[in-house]
């Protein structure tokens, strides 16, 4: 089978390159050996970014020996071990808040009652290493001691207890800011693990602070490029978009560290979770799940347990992926692999399904006539004759690995053909009661005929969705697509939001059999405003964004959690309605060209003190229809009028004044909408 032929050519390759790793880590042994600090980092150590757990994103300064054993055993039995999550990480608040009279880091007796020692005893008895968390400053983050003038002691525990892994963090460090104090600190560590003679991966967090990736090569094994991650979809996107132009600094031993991982947490959809999986595994990252493990659901597993995936982020090339092409939100991202494959990532940071296109040559391999195609996350098998592309969902990946050795391009012929997929020739949306036309669309991206295609297209409960043309082509040639336009009819009293329209397409297998791929598409609902006058905070808006924290319905913005506000005040008066923000904020509403005027009175909440400066602004179909001018909190409430007739959208949009988001709590007291 060219599937099991591809395999052994992979594990062959693997193989010699896994030679070259251990002969790295023999000669560095002998290094560490004379005990000279070395002049760069060479411990032969992260040859391949290193995979494990870390306890903080999920228990932060909840950490205990019992959770790390019971994590360390978890790893052990659910198999994620064998798939190459080995390192068990301590973060911080593992230890007392003063050292003994030596002068030595004492572990909490409470929370680690066997010592980091016993800790480590026991997770390598499981076969897997043990991580410990210190801080290049005078108190780690949390305020426990510091590591700064105290190196060679600390790293002379951290050998003795078995310690595998130190990540290495940058609160109070007393910095004068420059680059060369970063060095200093972050050097002085290296060294002195180095001096202990324990291989010791070292794992920088500065946060990206001096640009690490322009100096940390030499350092450590690794570089924290920005902020701490959330476990929010905006948190892992900025930083996925500061961590992709950085590349060219990763390869075996030193890595760009985007932050460890959220899978699991709950912030984040599943969709999320694997875009979050697939873009750190394509720039090389660590994988250290940040979740907690004993409560995971099978979906996460599923996810942390991806072997394809991992084997990506663990190419012994170790070649971080670059942007290929990006457009409008959505991203072509390609690595190049150790024995001539590329991943390509078809990534989609929008809100709405995108349809992402490239080819295998734009991808970077030799033109060829058929290539074997692996889609990572549907576990499935194709061939393409060059094109790749997918309708993505919102948030989504469609990652790929592509071989053009001849031989799997031959092989792959007995694999089902690549389909492109998806919806096309839709309206912006649909008012409930109404229908929409629409196409579905088959594409045959293989080398070879694909025999009796069928599409089926399912809408949600209640809708209905009918073909009005021909769902069945009993031939598609390489390169032809079957295009089925359908009416989709969406019940009164369906609530705005955009929808999904899901479907297949299913066509033989060459070997006999049907393949069936799905089919993603949507379709937006947006509900007018009622005949009448009607609180804004009492409609359902089309999208909203705000400075902290949700905008409220009627209360003022509590900054952080839904809910959190305060009734409106604005200059001593209490508003029972209105909408409450932060700027910059912008609230979208469907008028659907059915109303005429929107009132507020508009203001400065009272409830910071008399700080914050904002301007209001209503937009209508993007044109500018009213505008409260810079107030302060001191000019108390403002009457603001809008003519709104014919809209079909209109913005509620706060800016902050001028002068920075600080304490801007706008309230849009009462704010009204009429409509006919
Ligand atoms: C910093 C680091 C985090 C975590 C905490 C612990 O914020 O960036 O990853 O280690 O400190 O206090």
């Amino acid at each position: 089978m060219p599937r099991s032929v591809r395999r052994l050519l992979a594990c062959a390759t693997a193989g010699l390159l896994w030679t070259g790793a251990l002969g790295a880590v023999a000669v560095t042994a002998n290094v560490a050996a004379t005990a000279t600090p070395a002049a760069a980092l060479d411990n032969g150590l992260a040859r391949t970014p290193p995979m494990g757990f870390n306890d903080w994103n999920a228990f932060g300064c909840d950490v205990s020996e019992q959770l790390i054993e019971q994590t360390a055993d978890y790893l052990v039995s659910s198999g994620l071990k064998s798939d190459g999550y080995t390192y068990v990480n301590i973060d911080d608040c593992w230890m007392t808040h003063t050292r003994d009279a030596q002068g030595r880091l004492v572990p909490d007796p409470a929370k680690f009652p066997d010592g980091i020692k016993g800790t480590a005893d026991y997770v390598h008895a499981k076969g897997l290493k043990l991580g410990i968390y210190e801080d290049a400053g005078t108190a780690t983050c949390a305020g426990y001691p510091g590591s700064l003038g105290h190196e060679t002691t600390d790293a002379q525990s951290f050998a003795d207890w078995g310690v595998d892994y130190l990540k290495y963090d940058n609160c109070n460090n007393q910095s004068d800011g420059t680059r060369a104090d970063y060095l200093k600190r972050y050097t002085a560590m290296r060294d002195a693990l180095a001096a202990t003679g324990r291989p010791i991966v070292y794992s920088l967090c500065e946060w990206g602070d001096q640009d690490p990736a322009e100096w940390a090569g030499d350092i450590g094994n690794s570089w924290r490029t920005t902020g701490d991650i959330s476990d929010n979809w905006s948190s892992m996107l900025s930083i996925t978009q500061a961590n992709l132009p950085l590349a060219g600094a990763a390869g075996p031993g030193h890595w760009n560290d985007p932050d460890m991982l959220e899978v699991g947490n709950g912030g984040m959809t599943d969709t999320e979770y694997r875009s979050h999986f697939s873009l750190w595994s394509m720039m090389d990252s660590p994988l250290l799940i940040g979740t907690d493990l004993r409560k995971a659901t099978p979906a996460t597993l599923a996810i942390l347990g991806n072997k394809d995936v991992i084997a990506l982020d663990q190419d012994p090339l170790g070649a971080q992926a670059t942007v290929a092409s990006s457009d409008g939100g959505t991203y072509v991202i390609t690595k190049q692999l150790a024995g001539g494959d590329r991943a390509v990532a078809l990534f989609n940071s929008t809100d709405q399904p995108q349809h992402i296109s490239t080819t295998a040559t734009a991808a970077g391999l030799p033109k060829r006539a058929a290539y074997a195609v692996r889609d990572l996350w549907a576990h499935k098998d194709y061939n393409s004759a060059g094109t790749l592309s997918a309708t993505v969902p919102a948030h989504g990946t469609v990652l790929l690995r592509v071989d053009a050795s001849v031989l799997a391009g031959v092989g792959s012929l007995l694999d089902p053909v690549l389909a492109d997929t998806g919806t096309t020739g839709g309206p912006d949306h649909v008012e409930p009661g109404q229908s929409a036309t629409l196409d579905t669309y088959a594409t045959n991206l293989g080398a070879l005929p694909a025999a009796q295609v069928t599409v089926r297209l399912t809408a949600p409960d209640g809708w209905t969705a009918k073909a009005a043309g021909s769902t069945r082509a009993a031939l598609l040639a390489p390169g032809r697509r079957l295009t089925t336009p359908w009416k989709v009819t969406v019940p009164d009293g369906t609530a705005p939001g955009t929808y999904p329209l899901t479907g297949t397409v299913s066509y033989d297998k060459p070997g006999g059999g049907t393949a069936t791929v799905p089919l993603t598409g949507g379709l937006t609902v947006k509900v007018p405003p009622p005949a009448g006058t009607s609180y804004l905070s009492d409609l359902a808006w089309t999208s909203s964004s705000n400075g902290w924290g949700p905008v409220e319905k009627d209360t003022s913005n509590g900054e952080t959690a839904a809910g959190d506000g305060n009734p409106i005040t604005i200059g001593g008066t209490v508003y029972a309605k209105g909408l409450g923000v932060n700027a910059p904020a912008t609230i979208t509403y469907y008028l659907g060209g059915s109303c005429s005027q929107l009132t507020a009175t508009v203001g400065v909440d009272d409830e910071k003190n008399g700080k914050g400066t904002v301007e209001f602004e209503v937009d209508a179909d993007g044109k500018q229809v009213a505008d409260s001018g810079v107030l302060k909190n001191s000019d108390g409430p403002k009457p603001l009028a809008a003519d709104v007739t014919g809209a079909q959208d209109v913005q509620l949009v706060v800016t902050d004044g001028g002068d920075g988001n600080d304490s801007d709590h706008a309230d849009w007291a009462n704010a009204q909408v009429t409509c006919s």
